[in-house]
């Protein structure tokens, strides 16, 4: 439980006590009105003002110098390794903020993005892009649950998560932090993700607030440009960008955050359209617009910059080092009456709102019983089961699953030995990095688990040992925001030269080879693809490499579906399920399993069934012969169900279904006869 003695202890002075905002008892919109009716304006922007922990001096000085609502910890910032760094630097500015003239407790957020990832120990869950791939909103719930507690253990009070864009150009470099390509799974996730982090009530113990991020259209713009300008109409802003917000709201997603990104050439910060009458007034969104990064700076001369951004709808703004500027530059503004008081108040409405709902004034302080659970077993288990999940299987000619028994396993590559890459961004440090940077299990030391060290060997190297068969783990290094977007003509897009000359020597060796990919985004492969017996699109797992290993040795079938449409080459971007482009490598929810790799054999003469069904395995043209005559008709769909040809057969013996003009799948055939209905899966591989 949170220090509750400590807190009416710190409270400035005995005329706080018997204040209508202090009564737990009282409603929530009371308590706000009482204690907004008592706070003057340097007050007020003070709430509306957020800091970052590195700049407001160690014991968080200007806390209460400045009566600062809300300190963030950036990507990577963080005051120690241990737990116990955490919450002594949490208590001692939640102190600060006590010791105020009305003792407004701060509100603390963190890019909480896949796990507490700042913080060493922490379980670390796959990033978005994968959870996507599960399809399994109750996992992701679950997920955004841990990391809820995991968060709420250091005393953090705030997650900037779920990232809500819908990624339709993966040259970007945050097409990871997204659920995939299509606003209807973005909204499910979204759902989940939001429920998982607040529970069904913000005051339940170890509920944190959600973010929903960045309003709008961050995954819209054009060339996948970060922070670039989304040309789109309004109905697809709607349909595609907006659409998981109204899920996320109506989950009561506490605060929403803007996106540096640009509609039709305005700076969403600025845009009053989008943050007030859409967001709000439209939308119903009763929570507080946060600002992103210095983001208001980017509307131009700051002074006005902040006129435009507070007046368009931004209730509280992240100004990391400038929090002092932005605090005079917004009293003057009000003195001027160039902002409203009546904004300032619905400002301040809003966060105080949030404060109340968290339970903050009544516990402020860190509840110290919550930190072995960082980390633990339990909740890598559940990491464990996203990563199974999230895997999809591309390409498998029977190599997989792999034998556990006295099977040699060539590990090859050192993505496969590296903790920091299967992280990816965001993970300890904003950019992430290769290397040993929290504890984890990599995909090297998961194979040993299974088989015993003694039959793996590893290579980092083109010189490739002798085994039955090589796991190779290829893929892209650690990047966040910008720095991984891919401008045309950058060779990022392509699997590296040196895991390229991994693979080609695995294929000299003449092993049978399992590509295990890791990367935030489908990247082009499709000559690839020719190479390898197996391939595993992995995504950025996290710390539990066990979880790829429990699919590769068939413990557990695939089920991943994929959460974008994978191009075969780079001019095929942007393509997105839907968009009428029909090539490409990978349709929008493929995924091979176990038993459909054996699927395509039924696809053969049933005599019971009286027609049959040929060839196999499913080449170019599928024929169905009308042997008996009592074949009425077939249809061709997708998994989804999209029905994509029908054919009537009253009249004629045989069917063709031009398999050849369509992307590679699985796909559903269903025949109607005249004593039934039979279904069955084909691949076209
Ligand atoms: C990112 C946000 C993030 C914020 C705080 C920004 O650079 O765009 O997603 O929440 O930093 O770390």
């Amino acid at each position: 439980m949170r220090n509750t003695f400590l807190a009416l202890f710190l409270i400035g002075g005995l005329t706080s006590f018997g204040q209508v905002y202090l009564d737990p008892n009282a409603s929530i919109d009371d308590r706000v009105e009482n204690l907004l009716s008592q706070m003057t304006l340097e007050e007020k922007i003070g709430q509306m003002t957020q800091a970052e922990r590195g700049s407001i001096g160690g014991q968080g000085d200007s806390i209460k110098q400045y009566y600062l609502g809300s300190i963030l910890s950036a990507g990577g910032s963080s005051p120690g390794t241990t737990v116990a760094s955490w919450i002594e630097m949490y208590n001692t500015f939640q102190a600060q903020a006590m010791d105020t003239r009305l003792g407004i407790p701060l509100i603390y957020g963190i890019d909480a993005v896949h796990g507490n990832n700042n913080l060493f120990g922490a379980v670390i869950f796959p990033h978005n892009i994968g959870l996507g791939c599960t399809r399994n909103a109750e996992l992701v719930e679950e997920c955004a649950r841990i990391t809820a507690l995991e968060v709420a253990a250091t005393g953090m009070d705030w997650t900037f998560s779920p990232c809500l864009a819908v990624p339709r150009n993966e040259r970007w470099g945050r097409t990871y932090e997204g659920f995939g390509e299509s606003p209807d799974l973005v909204a499910t996730m979204a759902e989940a993700s939001v429920l998982g982090y607040q529970s069904d009530s913000l005051g339940n113990e170890n509920s944190i607030l959600a973010c929903a991020k960045h309003f709008v259209a961050d995954g819209g713009t054009q060339n996948g440009s970060d922070q670039g300008n989304a040309v789109i109409s309004e109905t697809e802003l709607r349909n595609i960008h907006l659409f998981p917000y109204y899920d996320a709201i109506e989950q009561n997603v506490g605060s929403v955050m803007a996106s540096f990104s640009s509609w039709n050439g305005d700076k969403c910060h600025g845009n009053g359209y989008l943050l007030t009458d859409v967001l709000k007034n439209e939308m119903g969104f009763e929570g507080f617009v946060i600002s992103d990064w210095m983001g208001i700076n980017q509307l131009g001369d700051f002074k006005s910059a902040i006129a435009q951004s507070i007046n368009a709808g931004i209730d509280m703004a992240m100004q990391p080092n400038d929090y002092i500027d932005f605090i005079t530059h917004l009293t003057a503004l009000v003195n001027e009456e160039t902002v409203s008081m009546s904004r300032i108040d619905d400002a301040v409405r809003r966060i105080l709102r949030i404060k109340f709902q968290l339970g903050l004034f009544e516990d402020p302080y860190v509840d110290n019983s919550l930190a072995d659970t960082i980390g633990c077993v339990s909740h890598r288990n559940v990491a464990r089961q996203a990563v199974r999940e999230s895997l999809v299987l591309l390409k498998n000619n029977g190599v997989l699953p792999l034998s556990k028994d006295g099977t040699r396993v060539v590990v090859a590559g050192s993505k496969a030995d590296d903790i920091g890459v299967q992280c990816g961004g965001w993970s300890i440090s904003w950019q992430g990095s290769s290397g040993d940077i929290t504890p984890g299990t990599t995909i090297k030391e998961a194979v040993e688990e299974v088989v015993g060290s003694e039959n793996v060997s590893y290579t980092a190297s083109t010189s490739i040992p002798s085994g039955d068969v090589a796991v190779v783990v290829v893929g892209e290094f650690p990047y966040a925001e910008g720095a991984g977007d891919i401008p045309y003509g950058d060779d990022r897009f392509y699997i590296s030269n040196s895991d390229q000359q991994i693979i080609d020597a695995v294929q000299s060796a003449g092993i049978p080879m399992v590509v295990v990919l890791l990367s935030g985004r489908p990247i082009m492969l499709e000559y690839l693809i020719d190479d390898a017996d197996a391939m595993v699109a992995a995504w950025l797992p996290g710390t539990e490499g066990n979880g790829i290993t429990d699919v590769l040795f068939g413990d557990y079938d695939f089920t991943g579906k994929l959460s974008h449409t994978w191009p075969r080459d780079e001019d095929m971007v942007p393509i997105n399920e839907g968009d009428g482009s029909n090539d490409p490598l990978f349709a929008y929810g493929f995924g091979l399993d176990y038993s459909a790799t054996a699927v395509s054999e039924i696809a053969q003469y049933e005599p019971g069934n009286a027609f049959r069904v040929y060839p196999n395995p499913v080449a170019e043209n599928l024929y169905i012969d009308n042997e008996s005559g009592n074949v009425i008709d077939v249809s061709l769909t997708s998994l989804a169900g999209e029905l994509i040809a029908q054919f009537d057969r009253t009249n004629s013996n045989s069917i063709q279904i031009p398999m050849n003009e369509l992307p590679k799948g699985i796909y559903l055939v269903t025949i109607r006869k005249g004593n039934g209905i039979t279904t069955f899966k084909i691949i076209k591989d």
